[in-house]
């Protein structure tokens, strides 16, 4: 190609590039800038309310930081509910703040997110903004305010007019209706696998709360990899040494969040996320076809798939014949075998980055890889759960 040629089409992929990416705004990318809303911003990836949020033209998230989310989790909301709570804090339309301060007749309803579910009636699907005396701004639920407001104007986080405006209330929004328990998806995936020979893997979901995220994702699609109850009992001492977020994030490894019949398995080898996987947590592991045979491959164990417990779209459930060892929490084990030294502190960041350890491959051995070694892991963990200021599932 002639050398101007070359610059010509490198401009026009630049600005087919940028024309794909700069007028969508990313609510999580934003809100990672801000880290006391890491827990706010959690639960909108957690609830799928960050996919739409990016998907619309305009729109304003009325943010709560830690400690106003700590409150609205201490209510024990399943994640359903939790998804109607927060959509009522965000607002179909474009309010900076120099707009809250602008409000005709200093009051004005507008409408939410969660009126847009079709789960509201009457005006529950509303916010009532009213500017108050001396500069202040109060927000509530239109449901039912007698003269009271939950919360009040804080600062603003990001304004992108017309957009995106991100602004931090005080409180989160009461509303009964949005809080009223929601219905759960219909196919129950842990009363499912407890029939079918996953009943400790099953147990091990609800005990931990992790279920809650797998039944969430049933509807969009959903597959689970679980280990039948021998290969769990068998796992259990190294699985009670694990930290409550450390077990959560096994089991979510266990879940990918697409449908994927055997037959799609059976023919797309590559790397699959999981519901574990977050950010630079990459909790991912590689589906490799050998013929008839599927095999999932961590880093760390290689594990088969040996039968299928429930087929219907949008959920599927396998059967495995290993717990699969995230290398995030499990030392990797290298292609070549080599003197194991005992004792390090540090957990494998990359497939190649640690050293090795003892041959994982057999679970039910009593070797102490992983778990007992993994201090760098548990304090990455410790670290992380403080960054989201409040467990996720306690
Ligand atoms: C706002 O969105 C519009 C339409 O999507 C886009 O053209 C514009 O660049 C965006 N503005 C900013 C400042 O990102
Ligand atoms: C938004 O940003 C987050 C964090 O940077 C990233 O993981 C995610 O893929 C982005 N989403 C989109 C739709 O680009
Ligand atoms: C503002 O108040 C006036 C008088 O009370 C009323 O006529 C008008 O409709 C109000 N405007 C809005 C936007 O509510
Ligand atoms: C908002 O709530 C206040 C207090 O209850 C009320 O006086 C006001 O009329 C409400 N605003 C609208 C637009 O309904
Ligand atoms: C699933 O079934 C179990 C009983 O096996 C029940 O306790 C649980 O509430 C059900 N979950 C949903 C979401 O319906
Ligand atoms: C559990 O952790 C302790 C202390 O870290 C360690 O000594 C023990 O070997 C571990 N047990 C298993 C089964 O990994």
């Amino acid at each position: 190609m002639p050398r101007p040629l070359i610059l010509v089409t490198l401009a026009v992929s630049l600005v087919l590039l940028a024309s794909t990416t700069v007028n969508a705004h990313n609510i999580t990318r934003i809100l990672a800038k801000h880290p006391q809303f890491s827990t706010f911003n959690h639960y909108l990836t957690l609830t799928h309310l960050a996919a739409e949020i990016n998907r619309r033209q305009t729109i304003t998230v009325l943010a709560l930081d830690n400690s106003a989310m700590s409150s609205l989790i201490s209510k024990q909301l399943s994640v359903y509910t939790i998804r109607n709570v927060l959509s009522l804090h965000i607002l179909v339309d474009y309010f900076g703040s120099k707009k809250l301060h602008q409000i005709t007749n200093g009051t004005e309803l507008t409408a939410t997110m969660f009126q847009a579910t079709g789960s509201a009636s009457g005006a529950s699907g509303y916010v009532n903004i009213t500017d108050l005396k001396g500069g202040k701004v109060a927000f509530g639920a239109a449901e039912d305010n007698d003269g009271k407001f939950d919360a009040v104007y804080v600062k603003s986080l990001e304004e992108i007019p017309y957009n995106i405006s991100i602004l931090q209330i005080s409180q989160p929004l009461n509303s009964p209706e949005a809080e009223a328990p929601t219905a759960a998806p219909t196919l129950n995936v842990t009363a499912i696998m407890s029939k079918q020979g996953c009943k400790a893997f099953s147990d091990l979901l609800i005990a931990s709360g992790a279920h809650t995220t797998f039944e969430e994702n049933v509807d969009g699609g959903l597959t689970v990899f679980c280990p039948t109850d021998p290969v769990v009992n068998g796992f259990m001492p190294k699985y009670k040494n694990l930290t409550a977020p450390q077990k959560v994030s096994l089991l979510l490894y266990h879940g990918i969040p697409v449908y994927q019949s055997l037959q799609m398995l059976k023919t797309s080898n590559g790397i699959m996320n999981t519901l574990a996987t977050d950010g630079a947590k990459k909790y991912d592991f590689t589906v490799q076809n050998d013929g008839e045979e599927v095999t999932l491959e961590t880093k760390v164990t290689t594990a088969k798939v040996t039968g299928t417990v429930k087929d219907e779209e949008p959920l599927v459930v396998y059967k495995i014949n290993k717990v699969l060892l995230p290398r995030e929490l499990f030392k990797a084990v290298p292609e070549k075998k080599a003197p194991a030294p005992k004792g390090e502190k540090e957990v494998a960041d990359g497939p190649d980055a640690e050293s090795p350890s003892d041959d994982s491959d057999d679970q039910t051995a009593d070797d102490n890889n992983g778990v007992g070694e993994m201090d760098g892991g548990r304090l990455a963990l410790v670290a992380l759960s403080l960054f989201f200021g409040v467990g996720m599932f306690v």
